[in-house]
């Protein structure tokens, strides 16, 4: 008795209707030995069909033409990037026809074979394919759920750069040293902190936020290390800083290139000896606490500024991760949307379940300054102005700038819908359209660095990343 596992779905995409059924023929007939697995087949002549295929039905291998009329298949490759990594491709060419079958191979096509082509060979790379294909999805699911504990938001990518990144988290993760995340504005870095926290066998214990950014240098100090009553004008009762709510757990110290010199010393001290004493207090108290610090500067330069501590500095870099821009992992791009539609539609009740192509391709070619925060709310709002099933380019058009031309990805500015709502309702609208494009212009002109953002701005990179917080941060 035969032990068919699972069916394999194959696409073959050739505009010779003739030479599909050839292959189909032979290939059917080669493939049926395969004692594990049952094929079928779905035979389009061009690309553009093919892409309707993957709208509506999972494929688990393609089989294409180099040369097709309509979308090429150098064009189809990259289309199907954006759609779905996993599907593994071998082109067939002619034999005049080889140099763009290379060159499909530098566009992520699995493999490429030359007609006339001997039935066996094909099946035999067909089969090395599939083997890829279940590999690349069992490791995917694996990681996927090693580093998704219970009741923990799902980290999304499988690009290389993020998958090098959550292996480091995962083993960081259980040693309890000091942590350092850097990386541009939205790319997770708080997500990461807490991925960290949550897998580290102290998960069950405390895990405190502190953003730098958010006191005035006097109340950080309290609010880090806890005052005692009458300490100063205010102080009326004893409270507890971050720190010690911390203890046996985990504080992350966000935005800590903000964090006042002065409280630089303290808080070094307190990762050095294990201690805290209160604003006023005279007596100091053991905590044992994990300290994981991010920030979106460049540190090494503010220290050769002198405007952060060096042996503070060394302290916290003992183990650096290094967050990508969103730009850098085109891959994720579509996985990432794909996850925040899912989410809104169910948010807002929407019937929306998918993006079109063409929403994946403009969302691959926009660079992002913003990163994962920012898409999070294209996808948002696009969500809720979604009529249909699909997500479609247009759709996205008004709230995506344009990718075309120089893709520095300046945002446009609201037509004259405005005009029909209340002043101060349009006001407010026009205002910030107005800011976004400002931020996103500036933030894209310095490749997401924000101090220089700030600085070419003309306002305290303080204010700015507060603005920057409002208008392109979602309402958390
Ligand atoms: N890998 C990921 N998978 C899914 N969602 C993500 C991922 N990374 C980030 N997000 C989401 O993107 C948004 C921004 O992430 P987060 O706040 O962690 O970024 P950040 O680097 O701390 O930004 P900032 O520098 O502005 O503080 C959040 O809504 C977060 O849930
Ligand atoms: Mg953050």
């Amino acid at each position: 008795m035969e032990d068919k596992s699972h069916g394999f779905h194959i696409l073959l995409v050739d505009d010779e209707a003739g030479d599909a059924e050839i292959l189909l023929r032979s290939l059917e007939q080669e493939l049926a030995d395969d004692e594990n697995r049952e094929f079928d087949f779905t035979v389009v002549a061009r690309a553009e069909g093919a892409l309707k295929v993957l709208e509506e039905k999972e494929v688990h291998l393609i089989l294409a033409d180099v040369r097709m009329p309509g979308i090429g298949g150098i064009e189809f490759l990259k289309r199907l990037q954006g759609l779905n990594q996993f599907i593994p491709v071998i082109m067939i060419s002619g034999l005049n026809s080889i140099d763009t079958a290379v060159e499909a191979i530098r566009h992520g096509a699995f493999d490429y074979i030359t007609k006339p082509f001997n039935p066996k060979v094909l099946a035999a790379r067909i089969h090395r394919a599939m083997r890829m294909y279940e590999i690349l999805h069992q490791n995917w699911a694996l990681r996927r759920m090693a580093i998704q504990p219970e009741g923990f938001e799902t980290l999304i990518g499988v690009s290389p750069a993020f998958q090098t990144l959550l292996r480091l988290v995962q083993e960081v993760a259980p040693v309890r040293s000091t942590v350092l995340i850097v990386g541009e504005t939205g790319t997770g870095k708080e997500l990461l902190a807490r991925a960290i926290h949550n897998l580290s066998p102290e998960h069950e214990q405390p895990y405190q936020l502190v953003d730098c950014t958010r006191f005035p240098e006097g109340m950080i100090e309290s609010e880090l290390f806890g005052h005692v009553k009458g300490s100063f004008t205010g102080a009326v009762v004893d409270k507890l800083g971050l720190l010690e709510l911390a203890d046996g757990g985990s504080v992350f110290l966000d935005e800590i290139a903000d964090l006042p010199l002065s409280l630089q010393a303290r808080l070094l001290r307190v990762i050095e000896d294990g201690e805290v004493r209160p604003v006023g207090g005279t007596r100091s108290k053991k905590i044992d606490v994990r300290f994981i610090a991010a920030t979106n500067q460049n540190l090494e330069e503010r220290v050769s500024r002198g405007e952060f501590r060096k042996d503070l500095f060394y302290r916290l870099n003992v183990v650096t991760l290094r967050v990508p821009p969103l730009r850098d992992r085109a891959e994720d791009i579509p996985l990432l949307a794909r996850h925040f539609l899912t989410q809104f539609a169910r948010e807002f009740g929407k019937a929306v379940t998918d993006l079109h192509s063409s929403a994946v391709t403009d969302l691959v070619a926009y660079k992002w300054p913003g990163n994962i925060r920012e898409l999070r709310n294209v996808i948002e709002r696009a969500v809720m102005l979604c009529t249909g099933e699909r997500l479609s380019s247009k759709e996205l058009s008004s709230l995506l700038p344009a990718v075309t031309g120089e893709k520095t990805g300046h945002a446009s500015m609201p037509g004259e819908e405005y005009l029909h709502l209340p002043y101060s309702e349009a006001k407010q609208s026009v205002l910030e359209a107005f800011t976004i494009r400002y931020m996103k212009s500036k933030l894209a002109t310095h490749g997401g660095n924000v101090t220089r953002a700030a600085q070419d701005s003309g306002i305290p990179r303080q204010h700015f990343q507060q603005i920057m917080k409002r208008y392109l941060k979602n309402s958390e």
